[in-house]
């Protein structure tokens, strides 16, 4: 979650993992769990958080993260507000969270470019809480903190899972920060997908970074890399991002690294699959798979509301359990 500071003990802002602790993590996802039995009464809004207002600003494309928090804040009895952002220079996002904070914001949801311009703002903003909704190829948190509850709800205790993260990991800031988050649940993850796209790993990651995280491997072969998995989880090529040939076709990637039914049979008969979406459709997973029993795949984005109703309410200071994060 980076550097920001804590008011009366809370956290103001959600920018990473990074600096999570398996307790905190795990006390946000218990949170996520009583915002899912929320979500299922009727009605399901109450107004903890009324009187708060929640914008968000942005300035890359999105379906399920921006619709998820709007839906979350409202169903607390937030205000909610979207702002242009017009334009992707870091300078004026800052300016125009300024204008915001100065307009009484309490909690700003950004999604920019830019690595780490959500750290920026929240070194420049004294009062509004900033919510990295996506920046660059640096973090997702809100994502992560999706998958390891949808992960936990199935598989029970993380600790000792395999999970596999299959694809263009190099440009994945969804990856980078499902690394953090699972691998301070104890979980062991493996890398696999075109070596072009592979990051580079520091050695206190390889052993895990904490007494009892799970290691962190490379196995380019994803045939190899997917024996004995728990979860299998398929990332978007980012052929956007990418900066000459990363990878040799799309033909040849579906050959080596499409998650197909044969593939999830060497993983084992519980292996679950995942894929933060959106999909290129028949590039990194086979069309029979996305719907099907093995898939969790609409289960995340149904738990997106959850997450980032749980993540508001903790930042806003509306915590069921009082944990501070
Ligand atoms: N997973 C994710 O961030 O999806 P959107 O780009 O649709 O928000």
């Amino acid at each position: 979650m980076g550097t920001a500071p804590a008011v009366n003990g809370r956290r103001r802002h959600l920018l990473d993992l990074d600096d999570c602790s398996r307790g905190e993590i795990e006390s946000i996802l218990d949170e996520t769990g009583r915002m899912r039995d929320r979500m299922a009464l009727q009605p399901a809004r109450v107004p903890e958080l009324s009187g708060k207002l929640v914008a968000t600003v942005f300035a890359e494309a999105s379906t399920r993260t921006r619709v998820s928090f709007e839906a979350g804040a409202k169903m607390l009895g937030a205000d909610v507000m979207h702002q242009d952002p017009g334009t992707e220079r870091v300078e004026s996002l800052v300016n125009q969270g300024r204008t915001l904070q100065a307009m009484g914001v309490d909690a700003l949801v950004v999604r920019h470019s830019a690595s780490g311009a959500s750290g920026l703002l929240a070194r420049e903003l004294e009062r509004t809480s900033v919510v990295n909704a996506g920046d660059g190829t640096h973090a997702h948190p809100t994502q992560a903190l999706l998958d390891l509850h949808t992960a936990r709800e199935r598989l029970g205790e993380l600790q000792g899972r395999r999970l596999v993260i299959v694809g263009d990991v190099l440009h994945s800031r969804v990856a980078r920060s499902a690394i953090w988050g699972f691998g301070r649940m104890g979980a062991d993850v493996v890398l696999s997908g075109p070596p072009a796209l592979m990051p580079e790993l520091v050695p206190e990651r390889t052993g895990g970074a904490g007494r009892d995280d799970g290691r962190v491997s490379i196995e380019p072969d994803l045939d190899r890399a997917i024996v004995g998995a728990d979860l299998v989880m398929a990332l978007r090529l980012q052929t956007e991002r990418h900066q000459g040939s990363a990878v040799p076709g799309v033909r040849e990637y579906v050959r080596r690294w499409q998650v197909n039914a044969a593939r999830m049979s060497l993983a084992g008969p519980q292996a679950l699959l995942m894929h933060p979406g959106p999909m290129n459709d028949m590039v990194e997973v086979d069309d029979a798979l996305p719907y099907g029993a093995r898939s969790l795949i609409t289960e995340q984005v149904t738990n997106g509301i959850a997450v980032r109703m749980a993540v508001l309410r903790r930042l806003l200071g509306a915590t069921s359990d009082g944990d501070a994060l």
